[in-house]
């Protein structure tokens, strides 16, 4: 067991958690799905999701996978064989795995195709409804969003066949934080745009007559996909994590710095959607059709927007390589297929099921809705009740409690994933079912 390969140092995890949890979700989702869902009662319910629940799930996966050192699949052989029912966890996470990577390769496609105009100048010097025209005209034509969907595709196989240690962590380490400094300087200009005003109102006032049971469900939704839990990615980096380490920090930095780089993205985008005139509900495009103008007020534009569509395209692949690592393993480890044809079976197989998804935009978003709204609380549900009632208190305590984690927390947390989280969970679950 001592042998398995391990991060070697506390920033390598947190990097490597954080390059999965930071991507796509962030920026171009958190922003759109804001948008449609009311703006800052949303931003609240999300917030208080995170804390609550987030933090809480994706401890209990860092604890699974630190204690199993396995993957997801065997981890619950190791841990309780006698439960086969939690294996459950690893079918749900290889079924959103697909889901997911599917409609995430179609959207990062669009950033390699916008990497390409602003390397291209192509939108300096375009006006907002222009903008917008281009967004349409690009994503419901097919051959170039299969085009791209395959180039990205064929970047995240590359790496995974390659090895993630010494490739993607090595860049995203760096490049990571450069998209920061992008972003903190695109919050800047946002803000100083005029009527801005009313975009900073929008995210940040909430109005609680817009909550309705679905705008609970999608915020809940939105907190598991831009943390990567409930599917077990998480999990995964926990067999790397090694024993010294402080899983409850590890836990904490990793949301932090996710939800603080949506709260960047929402404040650079809300701004701009006001003053430019655009819908804040306009959906799946609202950052592609909305970022480009900003670029085009700001000296150096052509830099700024070149860069950033760079490193949002590596941002993306931070998170679909992690995606693809929990389809991959599964398949090198239970189907027993070498890592190289694994690898290429998974990205062939996703290049498919997004086909579907650039054709036919329903199944973009059923995939899209019913695996971050569905399949990741759900998983989320079961991996808090393994955690909380059938690990064992003392594995749990002996995993937070040995460095550093004081008691009080550890009850804390017990509590919530016992009780707090899977009731939580369930209720949004079954109230937008018609059920409660
Ligand atoms: N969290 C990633 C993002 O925000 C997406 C993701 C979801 C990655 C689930 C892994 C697992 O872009």
């Amino acid at each position: 067991m001592n042998n398995r390969d391990g991060f070697s140092s506390r920033f390598g995890i947190i990097a490597a958690a954080a390059g999965s949890a930071i991507g796509l979700g962030n920026i171009w989702r958190f922003p759109y799905v804001l948008g449609e869902n009311g703006g800052g009662a949303f931003f609240l319910l999300y917030l208080a999701f995170i804390v609550v629940i987030g933090v809480p799930v994706m401890l209990s996966e860092l604890i699974i996978g630190r204690r199993a050192q396995k993957s997801i699949f065997g981890a619950f052989k190791v841990l309780a064989p006698q439960h086969g029912f939690f294996q459950l966890i690893g079918i749900i996470g290889v079924t959103t795995a697909f889901l997911i990577l599917s409609f995430y390769s179609v959207v990062a496609g669009w950033t390699v195709e916008y990497t390409l105009l602003a390397l291209g100048n192509q939108m300096a010097d375009k006006t907002p409804s222009q903008l917008a025209g281009l967004f349409t005209d690009f994503s419901t034509s097919v051959w170039r969003p299969i085009i791209y969907l395959v180039v990205f595709m064929a970047l995240t196989a590359a790496i995974v066949i390659g090895g993630i240690k010494n490739g993607i962590e090595k860049y995203a380490k760096i490049l990571m934080p450069l998209l920061l400094v992008i972003i903190l300087i695109l919050c800047l200009k946002s803000l100083s745009l005029e009527g801005s005003g009313e975009g900073v109102l929008f995210l940040f006032r909430p109005d609680f007559s817009k909550i309705t049971g679905n705008v609970v469900l999608v915020a809940l939704g939105q907190a598991f996909f831009s943390l990567s839990i409930g599917m077990g990615t998480i999990a995964t980096y926990g067999s790397y994590v090694k024993k010294k380490e402080n899983l409850l920090q590890t836990a904490l930095s990793v949301s932090f710095l996710d939800t603080f780089i949506a709260v960047l993205a929402g404040v650079a985008i809300f701004p701009a959607v006001f003053a430019f005139g655009i819908k804040p509900d306009a959906g799946p495009g609202l950052v592609f059709v909305t970022l480009p103008n900003i670029f085009n007020q700001m000296v150096g534009g052509y830099y700024f927007s070149a860069a950033f569509f760079i490193l949002l395209l590596i941002a993306a692949l931070t998170s679909s390589v992690s995606l693809l690592e929990v389809v991959v393993s599964y398949f090198t480890d239970e189907l027993k297929i070498q890592r190289k044809s694994a690898t290429l079976l998974g990205a062939f197989l996703m290049i498919i099921l997004g086909t579907f998804c650039v054709v036919y935009p329903r199944v973009f978003n059923g995939f899209e809705w019913t695996s971050s709204n569905l399949l990741l609380p759900l998983g989320g549900i079961l991996i808090s009740v393994f955690v909380g009632w059938f690990l064992g208190g003392a594995n749990v305590r002996n995993e937070l409690e040995a460095h550093g984690g004081r008691a009080s927390y550890v009850r804390v947390f017990i509590i919530i994933v016992k009780i707090v989280a899977p009731i939580a969970i369930a209720m949004v679950l079954l109230n937008n079912l018609g059920l409660i």
